[in-house]
């Protein structure tokens, strides 16, 4: 079984094993993926911002990385996203499962289908994140010393400038949680290809005028240790599922 974990922000590798460097060519342009020596047949691992975070996020090339998992065959997908809070319910350091998301980026190229050999095609977007993987990963969160947010709006903005406050309070107003700038188009062109994706969002800070200024989370041993927590729970919840639960498989 072929299985894949995104990660962008403050996670970039999986401690404890070892990583194999690939370049998957694709339609897109090129990936570049890591293979994790363990328990899965084939376990990918892909820092959506390159290994070194040099490529910002309305610069990621989110078509060249889906379509290298597809072509590496991956079905199940799990992704984190750093975000700022919006809902005083997931402070900094609060870890919340994406349900939905609001989509205010712009100028990324965020389809499979526009046109050409590959067609028009108008994919349902009802359920972007396989509720599935969901439950699976409510259910094992507190194992990993996790309360997992159950229900999160996540606010896709272009970035790579951060919010202004009104900006912040319109998000909140149409019901965001938590606010980050590489959630889609990477969900929805999961959702394009049929893979079986779902994401949590780790709070890194208050969104703008949350609080006076926006202050990150310092490197520190409950971070890393969170981060630890993280990848320990994806890697469990994709041991314990398979790719024919997948709600659409
Ligand atoms: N806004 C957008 N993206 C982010 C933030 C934020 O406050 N924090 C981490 N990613």
């Amino acid at each position: 079984m072929s299985v894949a974990i995104i990660a962008g922000t403050a996670i970039y590798d999986i401690p404890g094993t070892s990583l194999k460097e690939e370049i998957i060519e694709t339609p897109y342009g090129r990936a570049l993926v890591y293979r994790v020596q363990g328990d899965f047949e084939d376990f990918i691992f892909l820092a959506r911002h390159g290994i070194k975070h040099n490529t910002p996020p309305h610069k990621v090339n989110y078509r060249a990385n889906i379509k290298a998992l597809e072509i590496l065959g991956v079905k199940r997908v799990l992704a984190a996203n750093a975000v700022g809070s919006i809902n005083k319910d997931i402070p900094p350091l609060g870890l919340a499962l994406v349900t939905d998301f609001l989509d205010f980026t712009s100028n990324r190229e965020n389809t499979f289908f526009d046109g050409g050999e590959s067609g028009v095609k108008h994919v349902d977007m009802s359920i972007t994140y396989c509720p599935m993987l969901r439950k699976r990963l409510l259910a094992l969160a507190p194992n990993f010393d996790i309360a997992l947010y159950p229900k999160a709006i996540y606010v896709s903005a272009n970035g790579p400038r951060l919010e202004s406050p009104a900006e912040i309070r319109m998000y909140a107003q149409l019901g965001g949680d938590v606010v980050g700038m590489t959630g889609i188009p990477e969900a929805t062109l999961a959702r394009e290809l049929g893979l079986c994706y779902a994401a949590v969002a780790f709070s890194v800070n208050w969104a703008a005028g949350i609080k006076e200024t926006i202050r990150f989370v310092a490197d520190s041993a409950r971070f890393d240790q969170i981060k630890a927590n993280i990848l320990a729970l994806f890697i469990e919840t994709l041991k314990t599922t398979s790719d024919a639960d997948c709600y659409d498989s």
